[in-house]
């Protein structure tokens, strides 16, 4: 694969295209999707999927350190986001009441839910990290992989 950190937004989606495949298992998908996220986006700590299950999204495929494993459907980034059905983007985690704090470096977040599913969640050291750029970026993202889902 070419380097993905030289493609733009565009080049971007198309890899994620190619590289999702409805002949894969769910895990193998998950798990290059958010390689390839957290490989092309600059300032990600951590990027990976929560997945609905019961009252409760479970911790799915990532990159990163070790995360929470089970996150209450209404709590957290997460879990308000996924209830909402909508991205929610937290420039500061801090002053997020409720926020689940994984790792005490984490300053900023972007979570975009899909119904029945679950969520991708990414995190940044830098405050304010996540932008109208990368709401839209992911959630293209998550409208191919619903694709194959
Ligand atoms: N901060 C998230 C928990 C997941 S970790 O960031 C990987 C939250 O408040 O839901």
């Amino acid at each position: 694969m070419e380097d993905i950190k030289t493609a733009d937004d565009g080049q971007f989606l198309e890899t994620v295209s190619a590289w999702i495949s409805r002949e894969d298992h769910r895990v193998t998908v998950l798990a290059n999707l958010s390689s390839l996220i957290y490989h092309y986006l600059d300032d990600v700590s951590w990027c990976g999927f929560y997945l609905a299950e019961g009252d409760d999204l479970y911790l799915g495929p990532f990159q990163g350190k070790p995360a929470c494993t089970l996150i209450p459907k209404g709590r957290g980034v997460c879990g308000s986001a996924y209830e909402s059905g909508k991205t929610l983007i937290v420039d500061d985690v801090l002053s997020f009441p409720g926020h689940i704090a994984c790792d005490s470096a984490s300053r900023s977040e972007i979570v975009v839910p899909l119904r029945g599913f679950g969520v991708l969640d990414l995190d940044s050291t830098k405050e304010a990290r996540f932008t109208q750029r990368e709401k839209v970026l992911l959630e293209k993202t998550m409208e191919i992989l619903s694709s194959v889902l």
